[in-house]
């Protein structure tokens, strides 16, 4: 009888203890790291942009599916002190991690101590976040890359490299002054553009080639169509039809990504350019519009940067933390955020055109053939 008290105590308290082990490795999800009682707070910029409503349904769905809480806020229309106080409630509510992607990358300082004083590990999505020693980790796609996609495509699309006498004129187009991560698009892409600006192969005719002039506040499509309205009516760009009007080429816009792309195309079609004669111009993300563009003649490349990847990279680290296993990291020398370089996991871009966006975004099932063709 007493033996069979021991048996059963025994296997009772081995039946308790698998119950934590399976808890602490998340129950059902999909193995190691992840558990019921654990929150992830996530503090994304922005819905009005389609890339982070991807980003947020792609982490909640995978966070979820591995037995994670998730806490996932956006940031209004961009705006900063609302991602600030996003975070300090998620700290106060007492989020296990937290995984950020900043809308100002240089504003999130003194909340960040306070995650750190609460021994809440932060990773930075995305975006990296400067000037503070409580950023962890950084799970992103290899931003500089992507400009050099950019810079590759229009050196071939115009032969650049060719002898001939030929010079084309070319604008530029970046991102958020308060986003680090367009140092590294619009870099990569100066890397391989710049020497022919030097050469005058390229020309840009506003004279505008600084990041910080060609910076567009809040990646808004509206602030770039403005500003490409300006350059067209103070350069006098205009589509070269043979209509006897006399007006300036236009032949590349490189703009580091697909809002503003669609801003630009916007004023370039108000202006009157068609398929025939729109410049090319250059994108990142894949969206939706710029998808269709690019199927109608009005924007020549993307980027596609697959945001279920990032998404499982960020889940695969989170489990590495909670679970005090190797964090998977594949760069620790390239993102100093001015306090320290920040262990990093990139990702890859990949060139997208008319020629395989069907097997990039319709065959991987991460959008519908409907949701293109509306
Ligand atoms: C960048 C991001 C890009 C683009 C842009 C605007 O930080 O890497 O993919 O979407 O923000 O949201």
């Amino acid at each position: 009888m007493k033996k069979n008290l021991r048996k059963i105590l025994v296997a009772a308290v081995a039946a308790a203890m698998l119950l934590t082990l399976v808890a602490a490795c998340g129950g059902g999800g999909t193995g190691g790291g992840g558990s019921s009682g654990t929150t992830i707070g996530i503090s994304l910029p922005t819905m009005s942009l389609q890339r982070w409503v991807q980003d947020g349904d792609n982490m909640k769905e995978q966070f979820e599916a591995a037995g994670f809480n998730v806490d996932l806020q956006y940031g209004g229309e961009n705006d900063v002190a609302t991602q600030i106080s996003q975070i300090e409630n998620m700290i106060s509510a007492g989020v296990d991690v937290l995984v950020i992607c900043a809308i100002d990358g240089f504003s999130l300082t003194e909340v960040l101590a306070t995650a750190k004083a609460n021994n809440i590990p932060v990773i930075a999505y995305d975006r990296l976040i400067m000037n503070t020693d409580a950023v962890t980790y950084y799970a992103t796609f290899d931003n500089w890359k992507v400009g050099t996609l950019q810079g590759t495509f229009l050196e071939n699309a115009l032969n650049l490299k060719s002898q001939s006498d030929e010079v084309f004129n070319i604008e530029f187009f970046t991102g958020d002054p308060g986003d680090n991560n367009i140092h590294f698009f619009f870099g990569g892409a100066m890397e391989v553009l710049q020497p022919y600006l030097d050469s005058g192969k390229l020309q840009c005719l506003s004279g505008q080639t600084d990041i910080m002039q060609v910076a567009t506040v809040d990646w808004n499509p509206a602030n770039a169509q403005a500003r490409m309205e300006n350059l067209i009516a103070s350069v006098g760009y205009g589509p070269q039809h043979d209509l006897g009007i006399i007006s300036t080429p236009l032949n590349a816009v490189m703009c580091s990504n697909d809002s503003t792309a669609q801003g630009v195309t916007q004023a370039l079609l108000g202006a009157g350019f068609d398929a025939d004669t729109f410049p090319y111009i250059t994108g990142q993300d894949c969206d939706i519009v710029s998808v269709r563009n690019m199927l109608a003649g009005h924007q020549s490349m993307s980027v596609f940067k697959d945001t279920r990847t990032l998404a499982a990279n960020v889940v695969a680290m989170v489990k590495a933390i909670v679970g005090g296993t190797t964090v998977p990291i594949n760069d620790t020398t390239s993102y100093d955020n001015n306090v320290h370089v920040v262990p990093t996991h990139l990702s890859d871009p990949v060139f997208a055109d008319i020629n395989n966006w069907e097997a990039l975004l319709i065959d991987t099932g991460y959008y519908t053939m409907d949701q293109i063709t509306g």
